[in-house]
């Protein structure tokens, strides 16, 4: 019997202390990074340059359970375990018998789940000596995300943030200023990779593509510089399944099960952390939807392919087997600045071929109208890239009011939107249009994929 609270909490002495590893239960193996020289699988020695060994040993680990050591618990508990709601007055408004739930990863100091694995991120790279780490950010959340964890690590903090948003949005840069990093508008004339960009286009407004090719080179030409990347590898979206683990011990509180998890999907690691606890249950038999939300005009996994593809723009990083727009793909101006990416996660590609996720793609402007629909009646204002999650919830609800099924619906709320007033002024304006990213240029950029023998 569902109860009737609003939020359900846990203790801190309640927070997981293990992230919970996929890997071991998945339904096929994963294929491997492979290095684009050798063709061979990346081995521990190539990730050395960019990555400190206890993260490369997590990448690959088929341990079910990784212990959290200390130091970051006691920082997660700055704002972990996070709340999870029950939203009475959305399911009022929409008049839907379904039971929904989100889980509010707002909360964190930079405003989203990123910090999850950015103190995990910059612990291990500070117990390994590295002095300063180099990262890549869209729209601001994921290099806010580091400089906190960097500051609190006393590391330094490098951050390429694409250019357009490096102009749009300079409250996010300051947050990243506030908390000691630097910050480059990327595409710069500080790496090859850059330059080579502004040779052909000097007024390129830049990708994440691009910038993470630009902290890559930069951490790879520094000896005592690493590499941090805030989704995509495994242990990224193995940082986050703190997450969820949460999520089931407050269910459980309330006596609730989900039948449907959404989660907005840029790289795959919010939605990754919700949903791969559960997974496993629905590998082992129950009954649960699971649902991946992406932008109409960035469809990587409704309308990519699922092959190997380099991770970045200019080529230097493995090629990992995933979903993917091709490298070469630039990303129209959405708002939702951290769903403009062309792969995705190598471990929810593998669950979306295996069936086990099923992806979707919504447009920008539905989308918004999701966002206020929410904020006017839950209050918080939602992340433009959390309003993919809620108009894939929201739809879910409005099917439960045809059918009268009585679902319990669970949200990744993966941050909240206050960096985002521009887009919510440009919605409420009218200004905001949909993009459907056009066939051929999917095509055209899918030409570009590398060939690759199989492992
Ligand atoms: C609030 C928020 N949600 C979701 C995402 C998408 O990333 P991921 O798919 O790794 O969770 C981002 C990325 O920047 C974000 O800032």
């Amino acid at each position: 019997m569902a109860s009737d609270e609003t939020k359900i909490l846990l203790r801190e002495s309640e927070m997981p202390q293990r992230w919970y590893n996929i890997n071991p239960d998945l339904p096929a193996p994963l294929a491997p990074p492979i290095h684009p020289g050798t063709g061979q699988p990346v081995g521990p020695e190539d990730l050395a340059p960019i990555f400190p060994m206890e993260l490369i040993k997590q990448e690959v680990s088929m341990e079910p359970y990784i212990e959290i050591p200390d130091e970051i618990q006691r920082i997660y508990r700055l704002w972990r375990p996070s709340p999870l709601y029950r939203a009475h007055r959305l399911e009022k408004a929409l008049k839907t018998p379904a039971r929904i739930y989100y889980k509010n990863e707002s909360f964190s100091p930079p405003g989203s789940h990123k910090p999850n694995t950015a103190v995990a991120q910059a612990y291990y790279n500070k117990q390994e000596g590295v002095k300063r780490l180099c990262t890549e950010t869209g729209a601001g959340q994921w290099g806010s995300a580091l400089s906190f964890g960097c500051s609190l690590f006393g590391i330094e903090c490098t951050v390429y943030m694409v250019k357009v948003s490096y102009e749009q949005k300079p409250y996010r840069r300051v947050l990243m200023e506030t908390w000691g990093s630097t910050v480059h508008p990327s595409p710069t004339k500080l790496t090859n990779a850059g330059r080579t960009i502004l040779e052909k286009d000097p007024n390129s407004p830049g990708s994440l593509g691009i910038a993470i090719s630009e902290a890559v080179e930069d951490a790879a030409t520094h000896d005592d510089a690493k590499y941090s990347l805030g989704s995509v590898l495994n242990h990224v979206l193995l940082h986050q399944t703190i997450v969820g683990q949460e999520v089931k011990a407050q269910l459980k509180l309330v006596d609730e099960e989900p039948d449907v998890i959404v989660g907005c999907v840029g790289g795959g690691s919010n939605f990754a952390g919700v949903a791969f606890p559960f997974v496993k249950d629905k590998l082992n038999g129950k009954k649960i939807d699971i649902i991946a939300c992406e932008p109409e005009a960035c469809p990587t996994l409704t309308r990519g392919v699922y092959r190997y593809d380099f991770g970045d723009t200019a080529m230097l990083t493995p090629l990992l087997k995933m979903h993917t727009l091709g490298h070469t793909f630039v990303p129209e101006p959405i708002h939702a600045g951290g769903l403009r990416y062309h792969g995705d996660a190598p471990l929810v590609s593998l669950l979306v071929s295996q069936n086990v996720i099923e992806p979707r793609a919504y447009h920008q402007l539905p989308t918004f109208e999701a966002a206020l629909n929410f904020a006017r009646t839950e209050g918080s204002l939602p992340a433009p890239e959390t309003a993919h999650a809620l108009r894939g919830a929201i739809d879910e609800a409005l099917k439960c009011k045809e059918t009268g099924e009585e679902k319990c619906i669970l949200i990744a709320y993966s941050g909240h939107g206050f960096f985002d007033l521009g887009a919510y002024e440009k919605y409420l304006s009218g200004q905001l249009e949909d993009y459907e990213y056009p066939k051929e240029k999917i095509e055209a950029a899918l030409k570009e994929l590398p060939e690759v023998a199989a492992p």
